[in-house]
């Protein structure tokens, strides 16, 4: 008898996680707190909020969960690691400590820097008058952060000491973050090019994922405000085998290794944000989870069963073995709500995803979706995931535009340049 998942979380990440374990024959029953429409394929939907860590417990327990796999950051963050660990539940995603990196800008950077990793140079404020004094003698643009989490809206790029000022004044004085504003992190802009750059961790071994790319801009050629990522492909040419080799030298060994030595024992996915710039790699944040929407397109091309792979990371025992690798690049085009990343309207029929499902090498994840009245609305600012793999990058991107151009809602927006920047280069893995 196989063996019963529960997987927290509920947006096109997640959807791509059951989709990938549905297909391990380890597994007898997948649930999903509180997963979505496209989840409900593969999984049974239990109405849990993923912050909601001793329901989370008590559920994995009731059920005899033999895994659970953490998609989002905020239950890493509030310790359901540590809960499901006094039980004896093996769970995919770090304790509340290593989740520090993600939940605290403030300890990530000591961390880099202790380490000895590449990063910007940066300061720590917990005063807002010493804060804007230091920003008043930066140089520009200077980058600002909200120590904790924000949703991903918690950093600006600012290119003014007026822009500087009145994000530094919501973040320490107005409390837009709450309490994640009690510090900030001011530190240098860094030039370069984007890169994801994911593996699996048991706090020893290091496996790494294909490189991959988000697009965080909501426009074309990456104009106008940050949001969550509005696509992603691997592999990304920008990671060539010297950046490869220097990143798992320079950042991943050396942070288990200080990660260790501060007791904290790192089991999950660990994702480094990079820039790189003139062939060196430097870290601007981890994620202590998937990226989404890198997720998507990685997974495509992904032949190994995920589910080996990580329980071994959450039992402590990760081998050295290689992932299997379609070698066919994979592209994943977000459609958003109008208006996201600021307010957008809930409850629109949603039209056209068997058609655009039945598109040769396309799957179409859900993230923001609902069902009402029987039939599929959209209820999130991202809400599909569409997703496809190809012979060369230009065939998947082709292939999931010719998906994308099926579906339709009232005011459905997507980038028509996801991959773009990657058709210049290779990419190698
Ligand atoms: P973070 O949440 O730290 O990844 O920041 C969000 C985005 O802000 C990143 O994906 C980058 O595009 C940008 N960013 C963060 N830190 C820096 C930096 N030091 N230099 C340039 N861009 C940055
Ligand atoms: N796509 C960026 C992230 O998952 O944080």
């Amino acid at each position: 008898m196989g063996m019963n998942i529960l997987i927290v979380g509920g947006g096109g990440r997640e959807h791509a996680l059951a989709w990938k374990i549905a297909q391990s024959p380890l597994v007898d029953k997948i649930y999903a707190a509180p997963g979505n429409p496209g989840i409900a394929r593969h999984a049974e939907l239990v109405s849990i909020a993923v912050d909601d860590v001793a329901a989370l417990r008590a559920f994995a327990i009731e059920k005899k969960v033999g895994l659970v796999v953490v998609g989002p950051e905020i239950p890493l963050v509030l310790g359901l690691s540590d809960a499901l660990g006094a039980s004896g539940i093996p769970v995919f995603g770090p304790d509340r400590a290593g989740a520090q990196l993600e939940g605290s800008k403030v300890f990530m950077k000591e961390m880099l820097s202790s380490c000895g990793i590449p990063t910007a140079a940066f300061k720590v404020f917990d005063e807002y008058d010493d804060a804007e004094q230091y920003v008043l003698t930066h140089r520009l643009p200077v980058v600002i952060k909200a120590d904790g989490l924000a949703a991903g809206k918690g950093v600006a790029v600012a290119g003014t000491y007026e822009e500087a000022l009145v994000f530094l004044r919501q973040v320490m004085v107005d409390r837009i973050f709450g309490e994640s504003g009690d510090r900030v992190v001011i530190e240098e802009c860094l030039p370069g090019e984007e890169a994801s750059y994911i593996v699996f961790t048991d706090g020893e071994k290091v496996v790494p994922l294909p490189s991959s790319q988000d697009h965080k801009r909501i426009g074309d050629d990456d104009a106008g405000p940050n949001t969550g990522g509005m696509g992603a492909y691997s592999p990304a040419p920008v990671v060539t085998p010297e950046i490869d080799r220097r990143v798992m030298a320079e950042v991943f060994e050396p942070l288990l290794a200080g990660l260790r030595a501060a007791g904290i024992r790192y089991r999950g996915i660990l994702y480094a944000g990079l820039m790189i710039d003139r062939g060196i790699p430097r870290v601007l944040e981890f994620n202590v989870r998937f990226g989404d929407p890198e997720a998507q397109p990685l997974f495509l091309r992904m032949k190994n069963d995920l589910v080996p792979l990580m329980l071994q990371c959450a039992q402590g025992n990760l081998t050295d073995a290689t992932l299997e690798i379609d070698p066919r690049p994979a592209v994943c085009v977000v459609m958003a709500s109008s208006g996201y990343p600021g307010a957008y309207a809930k409850g629109l029929a949603i039209t056209g995803i068997e058609e655009a499902e039945a598109v040769a090498d396309v799957h179409v994840f859900h993230a923001g979706t609902a069902m009402r009245d029987g039939g599929l609305v959209t209820s999130g600012g991202r809400v599909l995931g569409v997703t496809a793999i190809g012979d060369d990058l230009r065939v998947a991107i082709g292939n999931a535009y010719r998906a994308v151009d099926l579906i339709d809602w009232e005011g459905a927006y997507y980038r028509a340049d996801i991959g773009k920047k990657a058709l210049a280069g290779g990419g190698y893995r």
